[in-house]
């Protein structure tokens, strides 16, 4: 077990490069299984979903080479239809697997998703827009057993912009026959990235940005040398964390139309932003006044990977947030830890009541899910004294290299084996 150790109370000065995004490396790295010839994915974090992907893509029977922050991926030799229950517990993404490795092996089977312990996450979906293309489905055990004589394309509307469910039904439709229509797809901009990564190894899908996706079928997909999207996520914590400490500072390899909505709240925070290509910079002197409502929503909505970043914000902003969780059902974990520093937030099911404190203090606090660890890493930056963030196993999940990013820029943060 590790902990990070934060002596609050640092501005943040200086230049951060983005990694690239670990919502759009996931569906890329299983959409890989689909060709034969090799994908070169450049410039990989390290971060924990990422080598489980990987790890699952090895058990498939794929060969994977790393070349410095580069893997290849090599499915040539792909033989098994099975993904393994030990790390679809571990994570989520691997629900994506359904999609491609049905496209190569018209079976895949797979044991139910977990991934972090946000809610109920269904994959209803997921399940009923593979049925569209002609999948067979048999639920039993715990396992979701499918089978596909020929992927047939349809039209298929989800009832809700999922986006994992929008990134499923292209992966099974690239070679399907004919044409597939999803509407109501999500838009986030993942989905554009999977697009133009799909249409470089030969697929043609078309509208991904937008609530109808086209996806015409073709037979053979072709090997791919691809650079994934900037992490708008981690750009977000990063810019949240300066805002909230006081500080200048300037993220590269993000667009800021792909945190419009982020970025629109800090500045009614009172914090002064310029955006220029894919840099984002911000200025803040550390005493910012609340908004009154923060809904998180489907892409280009207030991001719910922000939601938890943005209420230790609020937590010390002038005035009081209404902050309204309409994505997962149990998306506060984190609050009971701000509490325990001073925080003054109140839950009521998917809505939290945030009254701004002049001073969070330092304390011995737990993460207990991805983002809401970065949330209570932020908290420390801020607060007055020592912070200890224990359990990082979330953390690591999503940031490649926090501490020593947050070090870059001038924070005192250490990570401790305990
Ligand atoms: C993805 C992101 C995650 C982000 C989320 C919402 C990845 C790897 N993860 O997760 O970081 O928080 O989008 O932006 O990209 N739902 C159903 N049935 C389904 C599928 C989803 O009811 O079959 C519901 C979920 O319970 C949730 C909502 O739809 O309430 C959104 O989920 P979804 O967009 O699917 O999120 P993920 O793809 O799991």
């Amino acid at each position: 077990m590790e902990k990070l150790v934060i002596n609050g109370g640092r501005r943040l000065y200086g230049s951060l490069e983005i990694q690239r995004a670990k919502n759009a490396v996931l569906p890329l790295l299983a959409a890989s299984v689909m060709t034969d010839e090799r994908v070169r994915l450049r410039n990989l974090p390290k971060i924990s979903d990422v080598e489980n992907m990987l790890h699952i893509l090895r058990e498939l029977g794929c060969r994977i080479t790393r070349e410095g922050c580069d893997a290849v991926i090599d499915s040539s030799n792909a033989a098994s239809h099975e993904i393994p229950a030990v790390m679809t517990k571990e994570i989520r993404s691997s629900i994506f697997m359904l999609g491609s490795v049905l496209t190569r092996f018209h079976r895949a089977k797979i044991s139910y998703p977990g991934g972090c312990d946000i809610g109920i996450r269904p994959i209803d979906l997921h399940l009923s827009g593979l049925k569209k293309l002609g999948v067979q489905i048999v639920e039993e055990n715990g396992y979701i057993d499918c089978r596909v004589e020929r992927l047939t394309g349809a039209e298929v509307v989800l009832d809700f912009p999922s986006v994992g469910a929008t990134e499923n039904i292209m992966l099974a439709a690239v070679k399907a026959e004919g044409r597939t229509i999803l509407r109501n797809a999500a838009k986030e901009p993942e989905i554009v990235d999977l697009q133009n990564f799909l249409n470089r190894m030969g697929a043609r899908v078309q509208g991904a940005g937008t609530a109808d996706v086209v996806i015409d079928g073709v037979e053979v997909l072709r090997g791919v040398d691809y650079v994934p999207m900037g992490d708008r996520i981690e750009a977000g914590t990063f810019l949240i964390a300066a805002a909230v400490c006081g500080g200048e500072i300037e993220t590269h390899g993000v667009a800021a139309e792909n945190l419009a909505a982020l970025l629109h709240k800090l500045r009614e925070n009172g914090c002064k932003i310029h955006t220029k290509n894919d840099t984002i910079y911000l200025s803040s002197n550390g005493r910012l006044k609340s908004v009154d409502v923060v809904d998180t929503s489907p892409f280009p909505g207030f991001p719910t990977d922000l939601q938890a970043q943005y209420a230790t914000l609020s937590a010390l902003s002038k005035g009081t947030t209404l902050v309204v969780e309409n994505l997962f059902e149990t998306r506060f974990k984190y609050a009971g830890e701000l509490r325990r520093m001073g925080a003054d937030i109140t839950v009521r099911g998917r809505t939290a009541v945030i009254r701004g404190v002049a001073a969070l203090r330092g304390a011995s606090i737990t993460a207990g899910d991805l983002r809401g660890g970065a949330a209570l890493a932020i908290a420390g930056l801020a607060a007055q004294g020592t912070t200890e963030v224990l359990d990082l196993s979330h953390v690591d999940r999503g940031y490649d290299g926090l501490e020593r990013k947050l070090r870059l820029l001038g924070a005192s943060v250490r990570r401790i084996k305990i």
